[in-house]
């Protein structure tokens, strides 16, 4: 594989491009000092961690030397990015519009990228757009569905789908790729279909590489031993960015630099060591839930991203012994300070069994001033000429406040700005901690068994064959009884 770093690499030292802006963990919010011994961290205890946590950095080193991680080493493959770009530079001048067909990891960090990356308004105002349009659409609701189709019908000529399936197998995808590819061929016959279509699929195996070879398609690769959520780093997440103008080379160095934080064998230096650490003890002390709050309209992308990853990884039900454990956090994603308005009622009078992670943004990309108060309004006065996003940042700072005040657990990452670097870094610190607290909690963090078993129950209900036995065990429960229908 190129690029890999050799075994043995002092990644605490390597360098790391201090030029460029680090995001950071702030965990002070969490102490005991803080919140107090009940709910908060005490020294003792984090020392405790720390000395828990210490060997498992060494055996994700170990791991991840032996090839077992395989979603540790997509920033250092220089030929998955090399072929997107290949392609992406192939594709661009033809294309208005780029149709993302995919679901879960297929599809989330396609969003997280785009709505971090780019502006809010991308898709509308041209001036803005650095690509083409981008539409993900990761779910099979018809009426979406029709209303998408009833737009881009007659533009197909300039709209390139790229499908998405690692195992080539979902349902939701198949389907929506089966009513584009009718779409195609109708319009624009078997040479449209080949031109407007980009399957990102596994190397060799799975229905969608059957079709992409079998229909002459452009194809990019999912690395084998990457799974959906971990994929974003692959051509997975990199095509739609590089088609859309994200800067992937900025993204995946700031993920290589993030491997050289996260690999360094000092618990205290490695941010997510700590993290996961925390999330871990703070779980097993009540705080099962756990809420990522961005103040930043660009980062609530990631926060969905992370909800995947954090939930199909973490909740099991055994551990790594067999035993039945039913364990998890349950990831929740809210936004500042629109949810100031919504959920914080709860979040400080509710029940205390919620960590937070706050993300928060030094320097935005553009800001703006209020206006002066009216005359009639003099109250207002304290806002005029006033920077919206020291409002946005101050009202951070006052709802973290208020939450400490009854002793609710914070954490906070801080961006310097948001860029495809600090996006890097974002991405490949939570992949990293989801592997450390899979570990902490004793868990398979790379399967998901109970999705499986839902995509297997929908090929059952739909009537594949092999999977009569399956559709009879459903029935009782997929049969409406009248009698409890009120
Ligand atoms: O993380 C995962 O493995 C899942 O969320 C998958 O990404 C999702 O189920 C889609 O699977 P696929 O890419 O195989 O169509």
């Amino acid at each position: 594989m190129p690029g890999i770093i050799p075994a043995g690499t002092n990644k605490c030292e390597r360098n790391i491009a201090v030029a460029e802006s680090q995001i950071k963990l702030y965990y002070k919010n969490v102490t005991a000092e803080v919140i107090g011994p009940e709910h908060g961290v005490t020294a003792s205890q984090l020392k405790a961690l720390a000395e828990r946590t210490s060997p498992i950095i060494q055996q994700l080193n170990k791991e991840r030397q032996a090839g077992k991680t395989a979603y540790r080493d997509l920033p250092f493959n220089t030929q998955i990015a090399q072929q997107v770009k290949e392609l992406a530079g192939r594709l661009k001048g033809r294309c208005e519009n780029l149709v993302v067909l995919g679901i879960g990891g297929s599809a989330l960090g396609n969003m997280a990228l785009q709505t971090a990356l780019n502006p809010y308004m991308h898709n509308l105002d041209e001036a803005q757009r650095p690509g083409p349009r981008l539409f993900v659409l990761d779910n099979i609701d018809p009426a979406q569905f029709c209303s998408f189709l009833d737009w881009v019908s007659d533009k197909l000529d300039k709209t390139i789908f790229n499908v998405i399936s690692k195992s080539g197998r979902t349902a939701e995808t198949a389907s929506q790729f089966m009513i584009v590819r009718q779409l195609l061929l109708d319009k624009l016959g078997p040479a449209g279909l080949q031109n407007q279509i980009v399957a990102t699929t596994d190397r060799e195996k799975g229905t969608l590489r059957k079709i992409a070879t079998d229909t002459g398609l452009s194809c990019l690769e999912i690395p084998d031993g990457v799974g959906g959520r971990f994929s974003v780093l692959s051509a997975v997440g990199l095509f739609s960015a590089a088609m859309c103008g994200i800067d992937i080379d900025s993204l995946l160095k700031g993920a290589r630099d993030m491997d050289a934080r996260v690999s360094c064998e000092d618990f205290y230096k490695n941010p997510a060591a700590i993290n996961a650490a925390i999330n871990y003890h703070l779980y097993n002390r009540g705080k099962k839930i756990s809420v990522m709050m961005p103040y930043s309209y660009a980062l609530q992308g990631l926060a969905d991203w992370y909800r995947q990853l954090w939930a199909e990884s973490l909740g099991k039900a055994k551990d790594l012994t067999g035993n039945e454990v039913h364990i998890g956090p349950t990831p929740i994603k809210a936004l500042g300070a629109t949810d100031q308005h919504s959920q914080v009622q709860l979040y400080r009078e509710g029940p205390n069994d919620k960590l937070f992670t706050f993300l928060q943004v030094n320097n935005f990309d553009k800001d703006i001033k209020t206006g002066p108060a009216p005359d009639c309004a003099p109250e207002l006065g304290f806002l005029a000429g006033g920077d919206l996003s020291t409002l946005l940042n101050n009202e951070k700072k006052a709802t973290e406040y208020a939450l400490l005040k009854d002793q609710r657990p914070c954490l906070t990452v801080v961006f310097d700005k948001v860029n495809a670097y600090t996006i890097g870094q974002f991405i490949y610190l939570y992949e990293v901690t989801t592997s450390f607290a899979g570990a902490l909690f004793g868990i398979n963090t790379y399967d998901q068994p109970a999705v499986e078993l839902g995509k297997e129950a929908t090929f059952a209900l739909m009537g594949r064959s092999g999977y009569e036995k399956l559709a009879q065990q459903i029935r009782p429960s997929a049969e409406v009884d009248a009698d409890f229908l009120v």
